[in-house]
């Protein structure tokens, strides 16, 4: 392989160099923040509330101003620099946000052919949401309309829709915080194999510790004011991980240790 060849394989899909952000007239919400996402990786960014997870998701996705006083830093997408929403990097948020008046597939092939995504014939684009949906169990129910549709289900047509991008990157910001512990769970290990099976590359984020060690090959724990990433794991237990209690309760500890040193290095000093 030619040195230029061994660098595009080994390049991560996703880079992100001294990323910065802050609001406008806000104090910074993260500074130095770098991080490298694998091809085909399950990256889950663990963190308090109000550390600024959702906000580098969303700066990561381009999302967010980028540039000037407030923003800085480089994104790189497959060694390009990614300056605009990428069509191959999907999102799905906690809400499903489905458009009540269509039906799951139409929800699921909504803005494919909108005019920024990559030109398709209409049996492509009909192939791909029949696809999605029955990669998330949905195969045959495309008809159903969001109203008739469990929190569950509703979660499932939003990752179709994600994944009827055919993204490498999947950017997912709590999609499964508003649902039950035993949907929860059916949904984390949906995701893995559907991750698994489409090829993708994944960024969750959560505060769920136990989330983060069932579903990703690496954890990176962002926290302090302004947020750093200050911690970061390889998962190395083999999947399924439940059939591992030994292994997940131990990084669980080291986890929650060093989130409380993240904790107590930021709270607030005692009133005097
Ligand atoms: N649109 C916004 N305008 C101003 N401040 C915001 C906005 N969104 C989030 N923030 C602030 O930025 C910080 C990080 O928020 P966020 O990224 O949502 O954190 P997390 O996802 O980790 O809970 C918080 O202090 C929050 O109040
Ligand atoms: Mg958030």
């Amino acid at each position: 392989m030619s040195v230029q060849g061994l660098e595009a394989a080994t390049r991560p899909l996703l880079e992100g160099r001294d990323l910065r952000f802050g609001y406008a007239g806000g104090p910074p919400v993260f500074e130095h923040v770098s991080l490298d996402i694998g091809e085909r990786e399950i990256v889950c960014l663990l963190g308090g509330s109000g550390c600024g997870k959702s906000t580098l998701l969303r700066l990561l996705g381009r999302l967010e101003k980028h540039d000037g006083t407030q923003a800085g830093g480089e994104v790189r997408l497959g060694g390009e620099p990614l300056t605009a929403p990428h069509p191959r990097t999907a999102l799905v948020f906690q809400q499903p946000s489905l458009l009540p008046w269509l039906s799951a597939a139409r929800n699921v092939g909504f803005g494919l052919d909108f005019q920024h995504q990559p030109r398709h014939d209409q049996a492509t684009l009909q192939r791909r949401v029949d696809e999605a949906l029955a990669a998330v169990g949905l195969g045959g129910q495309g008809d159903l309309y969001p109203a008739q549709l469990s929190g569950g289900m509703a979660q499932r047509v939003a990752l179709a829709r994600a994944l009827a991008r055919e993204p490498q990157l999947l950017l997912a910001d709590e999609p499964f915080s508003a649902l039950d512990a035993i949907t929860r769970a059916e949904m984390q290990e949906l995701l893995v194999d559907v991750v698994h099976r489409w090829h993708t590359a994944a960024l969750l984020v959560t505060h769920d510790i136990d989330e983060a060690i069932l579903v990703g090959d690496r954890i990176l724990l962002m926290g302090g004011r302004p947020g750093r990433i200050v911690h970061e794991w390889r998962v190395d237990i083999p999947r399924p991980r439940e059939a591992h209690p030994e292994a997940v309760t131990a990084l669980r500890l080291q986890v929650l240790e060093a989130l409380r040193e993240v904790r107590h290095a930021t709270a607030p000093g005692p009133a005097v």
